[in-house]
């Protein structure tokens, strides 16, 4: 049976950063509030022209070149989002075409800030299981979209950015080790955008309720994560027969400094122990995980040999946790440059539209 092991990681944010003080001109509230009750500082937001799949595209070319990876040998990307660009088709579907990613399957996956957590479990079992052998997971957010930002409650809170991670099958033990997955639906109303689906499709009306926005019980949501960080890190542990000591970092979801500090007294482990870098980026739902793993990488806090928790909960209501050990890319010959693929993906995508179209005109006139 072969492993999944994490052999490429990228990440992209907008430019822009928004501060608190620059929050507290729009809403009744301050910079020391905002420090205290969620650690944030500042987040990037997205440009009206950069979209998940402008981020996902950014931060997959950067996880495939440290993988050595064509996006014509990828199999599979499944892109994680709570604020795809459209219903359908798929953001998966968008990076596979700006990629030039030939060969892969692509769709996307909702389990809100759990999101990447699922996504890298079912890219890894799809390579544990022998049928795929390389994937692309990305998991990238522009929630600035759907912020409200006369509501203090939530506009403090969230941040845009992209985390990628690609998989490879190896014979090496190692990778990805268990993943623990949950969920609770009848808390699905705690955190909602209730507009724009097929309950309420947009109107005149659901607009000007706001049904577009973000909406959260945040006292509801603090309680629930306080919960569930230590217990799925816990189990994913028991899963993947490691004790908590085996453990060298512990990489939450970057939701509030307070509900990974009270996850770290759970776990009876010391804050140096978790990966944090929510002050910077605030909450960029299922973006986070990856993007705090990238910077820890980048920073080379993370070594191979070492062995590592991803833990999240989110929207739905979801959570869960995957535990891998971390042995970096694959040696592999030659040098691949993925970014010189986006051009021949472009002209790719060109052609098809062209072809598409005068292929149309010929069908119809055959009729
Ligand atoms: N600035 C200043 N005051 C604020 C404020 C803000 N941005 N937001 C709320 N307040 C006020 C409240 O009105 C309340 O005032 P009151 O006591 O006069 O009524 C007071 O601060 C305390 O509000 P409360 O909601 O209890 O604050 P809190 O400490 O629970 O923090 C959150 C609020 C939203 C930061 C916190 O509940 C949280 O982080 N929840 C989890 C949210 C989350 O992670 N969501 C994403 C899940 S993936």
């Amino acid at each position: 049976m072969p492993y999944a092991h994490i052999t490429g990681w990228g990440m992209s944010v907008p430019e822009a950063v928004l501060t608190n003080d620059d929050i507290s001109k729009m809403v009744e509230t301050n910079d020391a509030w905002i420090r205290e009750r969620t650690g944030i500082q500042e987040r990037h937001i997205a440009r009206d022209d950069q979209f998940p799949s402008t981020l996902g595209v950014a931060a997959s070319i950067k996880a495939l070149k440290i993988a050595n990876l064509r996006p014509t040998d990828l199999d599979l990307i499944i892109c994680s989002t709570s604020s795809p660009e459209y219903i359908f088709p798929a953001t998966a579907c968008l990076i596979q075409d700006q990629l030039g990613a030939t060969k892969a399957g692509a769709f996307d996956l909702l389990a809100a800030c759990t999101g990447f957590i699922y996504a890298l479990n079912m890219a890894a079992q799809a390579i544990r299981s022998g049928s795929i052998k390389n994937a692309l997971v990305i998991g990238s957010e522009t929630l600035s979209r759907f912020v409200n930002w006369k509501d203090r409650n939530t506009c403090i809170l969230f941040g845009d950015g992209a985390g990628a991670f690609v998989l490879q099958a190896s014979e090496q033990p190692g990778g990805v080790l268990s993943a623990v997955m949950h969920s609770d639906g009848s808390g699905g109303d705690l955190l909602t955008i209730a507009g724009g689906g097929s309950r309420y499709p947009s109107t005149e009306s659901t607009v000007l309720d706001g049904k577009h926005y973000i909406q959260m019980d945040g006292n509801e949501v603090f309680r629930f994560a306080t919960r569930v960080m230590a217990s799925a890190t816990e189990e994913v542990l028991a899963c993947a027969g490691l004790t908590i000591d085996q453990v060298n970092w512990i990489v939450p979801h970057q939701a509030n400094i307070r509900i990974i500090k009270a996850a770290a007294r759970g776990l009876k482990l010391p804050m140096e122990r978790f990966i944090v870098n929510l002050e910077r980026y605030g909450n960029t739902s299922t973006a986070s995980i990856p993007m705090a793993m990238v910077e820890a990488l980048e920073k080379g806090q993370i070594k191979p040999g070492e062995k590592i928790v991803m833990v999240g909960f989110g929207a739905g209501l979801t959570w869960g946790a995957l535990a891998a050990e971390w042995t970096g890319p694959i040696p592999s010959k030659g040098h691949v440059r993925p970014e010189q693929y986006r051009f021949f993906a472009r002209l790719r995508s060109v052609v098809r539209r062209a072809i598409r179209f005068i292929e149309g005109l010929l069908y119809r006139r055959e009729l």
